[in-house]
């Protein structure tokens, strides 16, 4: 069978740039210890792993305010989903050395919700109910800010005024386009949006355009990461083709391929928060289908990926 590899595909900058604070903020002497990360810096276990490995380690639970109550001493690294203010205050209060590995356009999201709020707005937030991302968002100013996941919550939702809608910077491009148009003939004066990352909307469109034909895509990602289900829906939905996701090389199953042969073709795409080296085992694997043994050797350079945290100073003045 053929391989085809969807690009872009994987690493997006924000990830990138979250892991490299977190190997440097590890190396860093001056910085107290122990070092934790607030939730999953990424959602993907093969990255909390590594970073364990270098005495970061990772505090997971539902909620983040609740979750620092087990940090007593110490620096705590704020993962790429952004965070509340509350959660920054209550680091303060409780002398914690902060690192913000937040990504920039989440922060841009941030930013825009705050000055809407400030010029009297309610707003209407899409995204995954008990995603960090939302979390965060939602943790500015609770009683004015409402969460839409599905098109059923607007059916509860009652509100008057001025509105503002915008959504979670990983949401599929067709579900928040579906919402934002119910929203609009609900509340007619809503003013919209669309905040879908640059990373996302590309890794999206390409599987919506590249997998069609193919007769099978697998998208490599950890099930919490929400941009790599995504990327399942829209094979499915966008391209027709069935989608099977997975962590890594060993949850492929040999019988996804029955009745395939040499016309047939898999596409393999990943979520932003994959590692390379991960992807790579499992293109390998497709190629030599016929008794090929992933490896296990993956180094910590593979997952950590090396380089400098990139100024993004202009891309947020652009944004903004
Ligand atoms: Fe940021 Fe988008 Fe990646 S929000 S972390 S650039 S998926």
């Amino acid at each position: 069978m053929k391989i085809k590899h969807i690009t872009p595909m994987g690493y997006c900058y924000g990830v990138v740039d979250a892991m490299v604070i977190a190997k440097n903020v590890s190396k860093s002497p001056d910085l107290p210890r122990p070092i934790y990360i607030l939730g999953m810096i990424v959602h993907n276990h093969h990255v909390t792993e590594s970073l364990e490995k270098i005495g970061v380690k990772t505090i997971d639970g539902e909620n983040r305010l609740t979750i620092l109550e087990q940090i007593d001493h110490g620096t705590v690294i704020f993962t790429a989903h952004g965070i509340s203010d509350a959660v920054r205050k209550r680091a303060d209060e409780k002398g914690l050395t902060v690192v913000d590995a937040s990504c920039p356009d989440v922060l841009i999201t941030h930013e825009i919700v705050k000055k809407r709020l400030a010029d009297g707005y309610q707003i209407i937030y899409i995204g995954k109910k008990g995603h960090p991302e939302p979390e965060g968002v939602l943790g500015i100013d609770p009683e004015k800010i409402h969460l839409l996941s599905t098109l059923k919550d607007l059916e509860n939702l009652e509100l008057t005024g001025k509105l503002f809608m915008t959504n979670q910077t990983t949401m599929s491009i067709w579900d928040v386009g579906d919402i934002m148009q119910a929203v609009h003939v609900k509340f007619p004066q809503v003013v919209e949006h669309s905040d879908i990352c640059q990373a996302t909307n590309e890794r999206q469109l390409a599987v919506a355009e590249q997998a069609v034909g193919c007769d099978l895509t697998i998208v490599v990602g950890d099930p919490r990461s929400n941009n790599t289900n995504r990327l399942a829906e829209v094979s499915e939905k966008q391209a027709g083709v069935p989608a099977h996701r997975i962590a890594d090389v060993s949850e492929i199953k040999a019988d996804w391929f029955d009745g395939f042969d040499d016309t047939s073709t898999v596409a393999v795409t990943a979520g932003a928060s994959t590692p390379t080296a991960i992807v790579r085992e499992v293109m390998t694997y497709l190629k030599q289908f016929d008794g090929y043994i992933p490896s296990s050797k993956v180094t910590f350079e593979d997952i950590i990926p090396r380089g400098a945290v990139r100024d993004l100073t202009k891309k947020r003045e652009n944004r903004l």
